[in-house]
């Protein structure tokens, strides 16, 4: 596979695989010396694309707290020109709840404190974590695109969208980029044509949880099958996973998370891998 592609709708090229960056922020988080090295270590291996949220840290109390982390370890690495950070606002934390607020007041909020704790004037991309079921899509877009008429951020995505919210959106304004939750074991976005559509609409698809997700990805990358795979191409069931995300669509943009350094180093060498037809017949057959 190639070793950069162009994030769609910009001429900013990006490894085809990003950083997750949840897992350095949420319960059971790496100390701050491991989350660095995290950081370093998928910078080091080519990686060029991290996504965050406002709302990844333990609480409401600490809201900000993984923007805050990315900021410090790549002002640290003198890295922050080379990085493209993507970030989203649109939730609310309520101790262990994550509650939907899009409305514009609540998102232009989040996102003035996102440009603080980012330390930047102007936010790459910003995404709507999700739609709000309380207020038309359109307002909480609305929004985001009064925000980039001001500067404050580049360019707009949205997140947890089906088909029809992703039109709705696009009748507003530009989209560059779809993040839903996409793997193997979860191909909703591929069901109902979301992925088809961002890839005709040239959106890049952001496939988050691609390895099964934060708290699931034990047991479902412990399958016979995969392991089959994994052995045959001498690399990890982890690897085989984003590999085929990969192999599905060029607009396709794997994040996989991480809270280890070894974990990231794997995940960015399934762009190494090149599955062959028989391969993509035994996935498909999942
Ligand atoms: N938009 C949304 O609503 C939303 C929701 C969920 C996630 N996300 C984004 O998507 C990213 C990824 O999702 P996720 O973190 O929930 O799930 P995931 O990427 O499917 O799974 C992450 C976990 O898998 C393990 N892992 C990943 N690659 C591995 C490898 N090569 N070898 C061994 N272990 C590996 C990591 O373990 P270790 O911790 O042991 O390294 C990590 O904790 C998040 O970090 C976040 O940025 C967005």
């Amino acid at each position: 596979m190639e070793n950069s592609r162009q994030f769609n709708n910009t001429n900013i090229e990006i490894f085809p695989i990003g950083l997750g960056a949840m897992p350095l922020s949420l319960n059971g988080r790496p100390d701050p010396t491991q989350a660095h090295a995290v950081i370093e270590a998928f910078i080091h291996a080519g990686g060029n694309f991290i996504d965050t949220a406002n709302v990844y840290c333990m609480d409401e109390s600490e809201v900000g707290h993984n923007e805050r982390l990315i900021e410090k370890t790549l002002s640290k690495l003198n890295q922050k020109n080379n990085i493209h950070v993507a970030t989203k606002g649109g939730i609310k934390r309520n101790e262990n709840n994550w509650i939907a607020n899009a409305k514009p007041a609540f998102l232009r909020q989040s996102c003035e404190q996102s440009l603080i704790d980012l330390n930047t004037e102007s936010i790459f991309l910003y995404q709507l974590h999700s739609p709000d079921p309380e207020i038309p899509l359109a307002e909480s877009v609305g929004e985001l695109l009064n925000l980039k008429n001001e500067g404050k951020i580049q360019y707009i995505g949205l997140s947890n969208v089906n088909l029809e919210q992703v039109q709705i959106a696009l009748s507003i304004t530009q989209i560059i980029s779809v993040q839903n939750r996409c793997s193997l074991f979860d191909q909703r976005s591929f069901n109902d044509g979301t992925v088809e559509f961002c890839e005709k609409s040239n959106i890049t698809f952001i496939a988050h949880s691609p390895v099964g997700g934060h708290f699931q990805h034990k047991q479902l990358t412990d399958n016979d099958s995969l392991k089959v795979l994994a052995d045959k191409h001498n690399a990890s069931p982890y690897q085989i996973l984003i590999a085929w995300l990969l192999n599905k669509s060029a607009s396709i943009l794997p994040i996989p998370g991480a809270s280890k350094v070894a974990s990231i180093q794997d995940s960015l060498q399934a762009n190494t891998i090149e599955l062959d037809k028989d391969d993509i017949y035994l996935l498909n057959r999942f």
